[in-house]
Protein backbone atom coordinates (compact mmCIF):
# COMPACT_ATOMS: atom_id res chain seq x y z
CA UNK A 1 0.00 0.00 0.00
CA UNK A 2 1.29 3.51 -1.05
CA UNK A 3 1.88 5.91 1.97
CA UNK A 4 -0.39 8.71 2.18
CA UNK A 5 0.64 11.57 -0.11
CA UNK A 6 1.75 14.70 1.77
CA UNK A 7 -0.90 16.72 0.15
CA UNK A 8 -4.24 15.83 -1.60
CA UNK A 9 -5.23 14.51 -4.62
CA UNK A 10 -8.04 14.47 -6.53
CA UNK A 11 -8.96 13.60 -10.08
CA UNK A 12 -12.08 14.05 -12.55
CA UNK A 13 -12.41 10.66 -14.40
CA UNK A 14 -13.85 9.91 -17.84
CA UNK A 15 -14.37 8.19 -21.12
CA UNK A 16 -13.40 10.59 -22.83
CA UNK A 17 -11.84 12.81 -20.17
CA UNK A 18 -9.09 15.05 -22.30
CA UNK A 19 -11.03 17.89 -22.63
CA UNK A 20 -12.65 18.54 -19.26
CA UNK A 21 -12.11 21.86 -17.63
CA UNK A 22 -12.50 20.52 -14.36
CA UNK A 23 -8.49 19.68 -13.73
CA UNK A 24 -8.65 23.25 -15.09
CA UNK A 25 -11.07 24.48 -12.52
CA UNK A 26 -9.52 23.16 -9.44
CA UNK A 27 -5.63 24.12 -9.73
CA UNK A 28 -7.08 27.30 -10.37
CA UNK A 29 -8.87 27.13 -6.67
CA UNK A 30 -5.60 25.22 -5.44
CA UNK A 31 -4.00 28.15 -6.45
CA UNK A 32 -5.83 30.91 -5.44
CA UNK A 33 -6.09 29.06 -1.75
CA UNK A 34 -2.29 28.97 -2.10
CA UNK A 35 -2.25 25.05 -1.34
CA UNK A 36 -0.68 22.23 -2.27
CA UNK A 37 -2.76 19.77 -3.85
CA UNK A 38 -3.02 17.91 -7.14
CA UNK A 39 -6.37 17.37 -9.46
CA UNK A 40 -5.89 16.03 -12.40
CA UNK A 41 -7.71 14.18 -15.51
CA UNK A 42 -7.99 10.06 -15.57
CA UNK A 43 -9.27 8.12 -18.85
CA UNK A 44 -11.23 5.20 -17.77
CA UNK A 45 -13.14 2.92 -19.49
CA UNK A 46 -16.30 1.30 -18.08
CA UNK A 47 -15.06 -2.20 -17.79
CA UNK A 48 -12.15 -0.66 -15.77
CA UNK A 49 -14.35 1.89 -13.67
CA UNK A 50 -14.60 -0.78 -10.34
CA UNK A 51 -10.83 -1.54 -10.19
CA UNK A 52 -9.77 2.01 -11.04
CA UNK A 53 -12.35 3.14 -7.88
CA UNK A 54 -10.65 0.52 -5.78
CA UNK A 55 -7.10 1.45 -6.62
CA UNK A 56 -7.26 5.18 -6.01
CA UNK A 57 -7.38 5.43 -2.67
CA UNK A 58 -4.21 3.12 -2.04
CA UNK A 59 -2.77 5.69 -4.62
CA UNK A 60 -3.34 8.24 -1.77
CA UNK A 61 -6.25 9.65 -3.79
CA UNK A 62 -8.91 11.64 -1.37
CA UNK A 63 -11.87 11.87 -4.23
CA UNK A 64 -13.05 11.99 -7.65
CA UNK A 65 -15.24 13.28 -9.58
CA UNK A 66 -16.72 11.21 -12.29
CA UNK A 67 -18.17 12.53 -15.72
CA UNK A 68 -19.72 10.37 -18.11
CA UNK A 69 -20.35 7.82 -18.79
CA UNK A 70 -19.57 6.80 -15.23
CA UNK A 71 -22.04 8.68 -12.90
CA UNK A 72 -24.66 5.49 -12.75
CA UNK A 73 -21.78 2.87 -11.99
CA UNK A 74 -20.14 6.05 -9.08
CA UNK A 75 -23.83 5.75 -7.25
CA UNK A 76 -23.64 1.79 -7.48
CA UNK A 77 -19.67 1.39 -6.02
CA UNK A 78 -20.49 3.74 -3.04
CA UNK A 79 -20.78 2.56 0.56
CA UNK A 80 -22.85 5.49 1.23
CA UNK A 81 -25.12 7.69 -0.94
CA UNK A 82 -26.64 11.07 -0.12
CA UNK A 83 -30.30 11.81 -1.07
CA UNK A 84 -29.70 13.30 -4.05
CA UNK A 85 -27.76 10.54 -5.41
CA UNK A 86 -30.64 7.95 -4.77
CA UNK A 87 -33.09 10.24 -6.22
CA UNK A 88 -31.35 10.19 -9.44
CA UNK A 89 -29.27 6.98 -9.81
CA UNK A 90 -26.42 9.14 -10.65
CA UNK A 91 -23.03 10.30 -8.58
CA UNK A 92 -20.67 12.93 -9.79
CA UNK A 93 -18.34 13.24 -6.71
CA UNK A 94 -16.84 10.17 -4.87
CA UNK A 95 -15.00 10.25 -1.94
CA UNK A 96 -12.25 7.79 -0.51
CA UNK A 97 -13.11 7.78 3.63
CA UNK A 98 -10.29 7.11 5.94
CA UNK A 99 -12.13 3.79 6.95
CA UNK A 100 -12.25 2.33 3.52
CA UNK A 101 -15.83 3.46 2.97
CA UNK A 102 -16.71 5.00 -0.19
CA UNK A 103 -18.68 8.21 -0.22
CA UNK A 104 -21.24 9.25 -3.19
CA UNK A 105 -22.67 12.53 -3.62
CA UNK A 106 -24.52 14.70 -6.95
CA UNK A 107 -23.56 18.14 -7.28
CA UNK A 108 -24.79 18.57 -10.56
CA UNK A 109 -28.09 20.06 -8.86
CA UNK A 110 -26.24 22.31 -6.57
CA UNK A 111 -24.05 23.60 -9.79
CA UNK A 112 -27.83 24.15 -11.01
CA UNK A 113 -29.50 25.53 -8.69
CA UNK A 114 -26.76 28.03 -7.72
CA UNK A 115 -26.13 29.22 -11.10
CA UNK A 116 -29.74 30.38 -10.86
CA UNK A 117 -29.38 32.36 -7.75
CA UNK A 118 -26.48 34.07 -8.50
CA UNK A 119 -27.49 35.37 -12.06
CA UNK A 120 -31.26 35.33 -11.98
CA UNK A 121 -32.20 36.39 -8.26
CA UNK A 122 -35.62 38.02 -8.55
CA UNK A 123 -36.38 34.21 -10.35
CA UNK A 124 -34.86 32.28 -8.13
CA UNK A 125 -36.45 33.89 -5.05
CA UNK A 126 -40.05 33.91 -7.00
CA UNK A 127 -39.45 30.07 -6.83
CA UNK A 128 -42.00 30.18 -9.80
CA UNK A 129 -42.97 27.97 -12.75
CA UNK A 130 -39.86 26.30 -14.91
CA UNK A 131 -39.88 24.44 -18.02
CA UNK A 132 -37.63 22.05 -18.38
CA UNK A 133 -36.65 20.50 -21.96
CA UNK A 134 -35.32 17.28 -21.94
CA UNK A 135 -35.34 14.01 -20.19
CA UNK A 136 -31.51 12.62 -19.81
CA UNK A 137 -30.07 12.75 -16.76
CA UNK A 138 -29.07 15.91 -16.73
CA UNK A 139 -32.75 16.59 -16.61
CA UNK A 140 -33.28 14.71 -13.56
CA UNK A 141 -30.52 16.54 -11.51
CA UNK A 142 -32.40 19.84 -12.76
CA UNK A 143 -35.94 18.31 -11.79
CA UNK A 144 -34.42 17.72 -8.59
CA UNK A 145 -33.25 20.85 -7.85
CA UNK A 146 -36.63 22.41 -8.76
CA UNK A 147 -38.00 20.13 -6.36
CA UNK A 148 -36.16 20.60 -3.86
CA UNK A 149 -36.42 24.00 -3.96
CA UNK A 150 -40.10 24.09 -4.38
CA UNK A 151 -40.77 25.47 -7.18
CA UNK A 152 -44.30 25.95 -7.56
CA UNK A 153 -44.63 23.91 -10.79
CA UNK A 154 -42.23 21.85 -13.16
CA UNK A 155 -42.80 21.45 -16.79
CA UNK A 156 -41.15 18.92 -18.61
CA UNK A 157 -41.02 18.24 -22.14
CA UNK A 158 -39.19 16.03 -24.11
CA UNK A 159 -39.61 14.62 -27.62
CA UNK A 160 -39.46 11.26 -26.71
CA UNK A 161 -42.86 11.39 -24.50
CA UNK A 162 -42.35 8.22 -22.87
CA UNK A 163 -38.69 8.99 -21.40
CA UNK A 164 -40.75 11.86 -20.07
CA UNK A 165 -43.22 10.15 -18.15
CA UNK A 166 -40.10 7.81 -16.74
CA UNK A 167 -38.41 10.73 -15.66
CA UNK A 168 -41.86 12.24 -14.12
CA UNK A 169 -42.36 8.60 -12.60
CA UNK A 170 -38.87 9.05 -10.20
CA UNK A 171 -40.08 12.35 -9.03
CA UNK A 172 -43.71 11.74 -6.93
CA UNK A 173 -44.54 15.54 -7.32
CA UNK A 174 -47.88 16.97 -7.56
CA UNK A 175 -46.57 19.93 -8.95
CA UNK A 176 -44.65 17.74 -12.19
CA UNK A 177 -46.58 18.03 -15.17
CA UNK A 178 -45.52 17.21 -18.41
CA UNK A 179 -46.23 18.84 -22.35
CA UNK A 180 -45.89 17.17 -25.55
CA UNK A 181 -42.88 18.60 -27.22
CA UNK A 182 -45.03 20.13 -30.36
CA UNK A 183 -46.40 22.49 -27.94
CA UNK A 184 -43.00 23.97 -25.99
CA UNK A 185 -43.76 27.38 -27.43
CA UNK A 186 -46.53 27.78 -25.74
CA UNK A 187 -47.34 29.83 -22.96
CA UNK A 188 -43.76 30.53 -22.44
CA UNK A 189 -45.13 33.63 -20.84
CA UNK A 190 -46.18 31.75 -17.42
CA UNK A 191 -42.10 30.86 -17.08
CA UNK A 192 -40.01 31.97 -14.84
CA UNK A 193 -37.32 29.60 -15.57
CA UNK A 194 -36.63 27.77 -19.11
CA UNK A 195 -33.80 25.67 -19.19
CA UNK A 196 -32.56 23.57 -22.21
CA UNK A 197 -31.14 19.65 -21.09
CA UNK A 198 -30.99 18.34 -24.95
CA UNK A 199 -28.38 17.94 -26.57
CA UNK A 200 -29.94 21.08 -29.26
CA UNK A 201 -27.67 23.93 -29.31
CA UNK A 202 -24.28 22.42 -28.63
CA UNK A 203 -21.45 22.37 -31.68
CA UNK A 204 -22.32 19.58 -34.19
CA UNK A 205 -26.16 19.30 -33.12
CA UNK A 206 -28.44 20.67 -34.70
CA UNK A 207 -29.95 24.22 -32.85
CA UNK A 208 -33.18 24.41 -30.87
CA UNK A 209 -35.15 27.02 -32.46
CA UNK A 210 -37.60 28.43 -29.36
CA UNK A 211 -39.04 31.84 -30.37
CA UNK A 212 -38.99 33.81 -26.62
CA UNK A 213 -40.20 36.72 -27.70
CA UNK A 214 -43.59 35.63 -25.50
CA UNK A 215 -41.39 34.70 -22.50
CA UNK A 216 -41.90 37.48 -20.67
CA UNK A 217 -40.24 37.31 -16.84
CA UNK A 218 -38.18 33.82 -17.39
CA UNK A 219 -34.18 33.81 -17.50
CA UNK A 220 -33.50 31.32 -20.02
CA UNK A 221 -30.64 28.76 -19.26
CA UNK A 222 -28.83 26.47 -20.83
CA UNK A 223 -26.38 23.54 -19.46
CA UNK A 224 -24.34 23.58 -22.64
CA UNK A 225 -20.90 24.90 -22.78
CA UNK A 226 -19.77 24.20 -25.94
CA UNK A 227 -20.57 26.57 -27.34
CA UNK A 228 -21.26 29.18 -24.97
CA UNK A 229 -23.63 31.34 -26.42
CA UNK A 230 -25.87 28.72 -27.75
CA UNK A 231 -28.55 29.98 -30.26
CA UNK A 232 -30.90 29.64 -27.55
CA UNK A 233 -29.07 31.89 -25.32
CA UNK A 234 -28.56 34.27 -27.86
CA UNK A 235 -32.20 34.29 -29.03
CA UNK A 236 -32.99 35.11 -24.88
CA UNK A 237 -30.16 37.92 -25.25
CA UNK A 238 -31.91 39.32 -27.88
CA UNK A 239 -35.38 39.39 -25.86
CA UNK A 240 -33.91 41.10 -23.41
CA UNK A 241 -33.64 37.88 -21.18
CA UNK A 242 -31.54 36.84 -18.56
CA UNK A 243 -29.43 34.40 -20.34
CA UNK A 244 -27.07 31.40 -18.36
CA UNK A 245 -24.90 29.81 -19.48
CA UNK A 246 -23.66 25.99 -18.84
CA UNK A 247 -19.91 27.58 -17.61
CA UNK A 248 -21.92 29.23 -14.98
CA UNK A 249 -23.43 25.56 -13.78
CA UNK A 250 -20.07 23.67 -14.36
CA UNK A 251 -18.20 26.45 -12.20
CA UNK A 252 -20.70 25.38 -9.34
CA UNK A 253 -20.93 21.99 -9.56
CA UNK A 254 -17.59 22.10 -8.37
CA UNK A 255 -17.23 24.33 -6.15
CA UNK A 256 -18.38 21.65 -3.44
CA UNK A 257 -16.28 18.97 -3.82
CA UNK A 258 -13.20 21.36 -3.86
CA UNK A 259 -14.09 22.70 -0.28
CA UNK A 260 -14.80 19.20 0.96
CA UNK A 261 -11.16 17.46 -0.70
CA UNK A 262 -9.08 20.43 -0.29
CA UNK A 263 -10.71 22.68 3.01
CA UNK A 264 -11.09 26.23 1.42
CA UNK A 265 -13.23 28.11 -0.27
CA UNK A 266 -13.51 27.58 -4.06
CA UNK A 267 -14.66 31.26 -5.20
CA UNK A 268 -17.02 31.24 -8.37
CA UNK A 269 -15.69 34.60 -9.69
CA UNK A 270 -15.14 36.36 -13.18
CA UNK A 271 -10.95 35.57 -12.77
CA UNK A 272 -12.69 31.63 -13.33
CA UNK A 273 -14.48 32.09 -15.80
CA UNK A 274 -11.70 34.13 -18.01
CA UNK A 275 -10.01 31.14 -17.52
CA UNK A 276 -11.49 28.36 -18.60
CA UNK A 277 -13.15 30.41 -21.17
CA UNK A 278 -9.62 30.41 -22.45
CA UNK A 279 -9.17 26.95 -22.58
CA UNK A 280 -12.78 26.32 -24.39
CA UNK A 281 -10.44 28.48 -27.31
CA UNK A 282 -7.69 26.96 -27.16
CA UNK A 283 -8.19 23.67 -27.27
CA UNK A 284 -11.91 23.55 -28.94
CA UNK A 285 -14.96 21.57 -28.06
CA UNK A 286 -14.75 18.13 -26.15
P1 LIG B 1 -27.85 13.60 -20.64
O1 LIG B 1 -27.78 12.44 -19.71
O2 LIG B 1 -26.56 14.35 -20.79
O3 LIG B 1 -28.98 14.52 -20.32
P2 LIG B 1 -29.12 11.99 -22.67
O4 LIG B 1 -29.62 11.05 -21.65
O5 LIG B 1 -28.53 11.42 -23.91
O6 LIG B 1 -28.03 12.98 -22.10
O7 LIG B 1 -30.32 12.96 -23.04
C1 LIG B 1 -30.26 13.76 -24.14
C2 LIG B 1 -31.54 14.57 -24.26
O8 LIG B 1 -31.44 15.30 -25.48
C3 LIG B 1 -32.80 13.72 -24.33
O9 LIG B 1 -33.83 14.40 -23.68
C4 LIG B 1 -33.03 13.65 -25.83
O10 LIG B 1 -34.35 13.42 -26.22
P3 LIG B 1 -34.93 11.91 -26.43
O11 LIG B 1 -35.26 11.43 -25.05
O12 LIG B 1 -36.10 12.09 -27.30
O13 LIG B 1 -33.81 11.15 -27.07
C5 LIG B 1 -32.60 15.04 -26.24
N1 LIG B 1 -32.30 15.13 -27.67
C6 LIG B 1 -31.21 14.66 -28.31
N2 LIG B 1 -31.28 14.95 -29.62
C7 LIG B 1 -32.45 15.62 -29.82
C8 LIG B 1 -33.09 16.19 -30.96
N3 LIG B 1 -32.54 16.13 -32.17
N4 LIG B 1 -34.29 16.80 -30.78
C9 LIG B 1 -34.85 16.87 -29.55
N5 LIG B 1 -34.28 16.35 -28.43
C10 LIG B 1 -33.10 15.74 -28.56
Amino acid sequence: MAEPSSFPIAAVIGDPIAHSLSPRMHRYWLKAARLAGEYGPLHIKPADFADAIAMLPRLGFVGANVTLPHKEAAAAIADETEDAVEAMGAANMLTFLPDGRIEARNTDWIGFIEAVKAEAPLQAAARGRALVLGAGGAAAGIVYALQRESWASIVLANRTHEKAQALASRFQNDRLDIIPWAEKEEDLGDFDLIVNTTKLGMLGASSLNLDLASARKAAVMDIVYTPLRTPLLREAERCGLIAIDGLSMLMRQGAPAFQSWFGAAATVDEGLRAHLIEALERDGPA
